[in-house]
């Protein structure tokens, strides 16, 4: 049940740092190694690129773990939406190898790409927050979340869950092959710093509550921003707004505002930012002057280390490619209190179900 809570979501949020820490114990040893089945290891090894496939929240999990594999373990990676991946394959490398990103384990745009890499004998590997659901048992290979059941529509410890076993398949690929990112990444602490960092930003709710009474309980619309894994975690949490608020919310590549998407900035328009990739948060925070001059009404999410006097919401210092497991939660909390503001159903919104069993 959702206990002394007025709504799952908010539940789920607030579980985030015991699903990290829940993580390491399953997936890291005391000495640091990851508890991951070599086989898995020696299959992605074999294969010369990974091929991550998803919908929704999943798909961004997978733009986040791209990163992290590139950076970690020096493999290339492409993220692809699973409805579109399925009738529009693109010539694929001579040994891929697929990772099926899926809280449930049973979204239908997902599982018809498997039946067709396994018709096409490609190995995979399904991440999944549910053991013996259908792309559990259709993939070579399983990785458990261990997030608990998710029961709110909104997707939120499953996909911060999602990262952190992308970073042990990561780090456990990179030391495979010897890569030194992955042999001096220490996942413990690094995790556990990200662990607390959460509990900081779940204790400091309010000020996300008052920032959204002000901008988002009667928008139109919003605006996420950032680049690279700030541009991820924009979609992500554009995504969250969009679907129990029903704010039109959209995250762009910051840089692309100027391209066009600016001419939507009007006097009040709620921009919020998110500023954690030290090369890009200069630029950054250009695209936020720009759409200030027109009225906009701006949020920066900034890691501490680069935060200035004016910024408002602060990320606490972790490992810069973990920073997307700190800076969604503001996102989260954003969509929970304007969803909650203005008056519709947190957990069960329109239109929408928990998994999508139809394509
Ligand atoms: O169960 P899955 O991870 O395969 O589900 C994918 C999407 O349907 C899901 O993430 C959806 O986008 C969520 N409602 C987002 O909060």
């Amino acid at each position: 049940g959702k206990g002394t809570y007025p709504h799952y979501m908010l539940k789920e949020v607030d579980e985030q740092p015991a699903v990290m820490r829940r993580l390491l114990t399953e997936y890291v040893d005391d000495a640091g190694q990851m508890k991951i089945d070599p086989a898995i290891l020696k299959a992605i090894d074999d294969a010369d690129r990974i091929y991550i496939v998803a919908a929704g929240t999943s798909y961004h999990a997978g733009l986040i773990g791209q990163s992290l594999f590139e950076k970690l373990a020096e493999k290339p990676v492409e993220v692809h939406v699973a409805s579109e991946f399925g009738y529009h394959m693109p010539i694929l490398s001579k040994k891929p190898f697929f990772i099926f990103l899926t809280q449930s384990g049973e979204t239908a745009d997902s599982r018809q790409v498997l039946v067709q890499t396994n018709r096409l004998g490609y190995p995979s590997l399904t991440i999944t927050n549910s053991q013996g659901s259908t792309l559990s048992r259709e993939a070579n290979y399983t990785l458990l979340l261990h997030a608990g059941p998710e029961i709110a529509v909104a997707s939120t410890k499953a996909y911060t869950a999602q990262i952190a076993v992308e970073l042990f398949l990561a780090v456990a690929l990179g030391r495979h092959t010897a890569i030194k990112a992955a042999q001096d990444f220490d996942v413990n602490h690094e995790l556990a710093l990200v662990a607390t960092g959460m509990e900081t930003l779940l204790s400091e709710k309010q000020a996300i509550e008052d920032f959204t009474t002000m901008y988002l309980k009667t928008t139109r619309n919003a605006f996420y921003i950032g680049r690279g894994e700030d541009y991820a975690l924009s979609l992500e949490a554009a995504l969250k707004l969009k679907e129990i608020s029903y704010i039109q919310a959209e995250g762009f590549a910051a840089g692309e505002l100027k391209h066009g998407t600016i001419a939507l900035i009007e006097d009040g328009t709620p921009v919020m930012a998110f500023l954690t990739d030290a090369k890009t948060i200069d630029h950054t925070r250009g695209n936020l002057q720009e759409v200030r001059a027109r009225g906009a009404k701006t949020l920066t999410i900034v890691s501490e280390d680069h935060a200035q006097a004016g910024d408002q919401v602060v990320l606490p210092n972790v490992n810069p490619l973990l920073a997307p497991l700190l800076g969604i939660i503001p996102g989260q909390l954003i969509a929970y209190y304007a969803s909650l503001q203005r008056g519709y159903d947190v957990d069960q919104p329109r239109n929408l179900a928990k998994s999508v069993t139809v394509e």
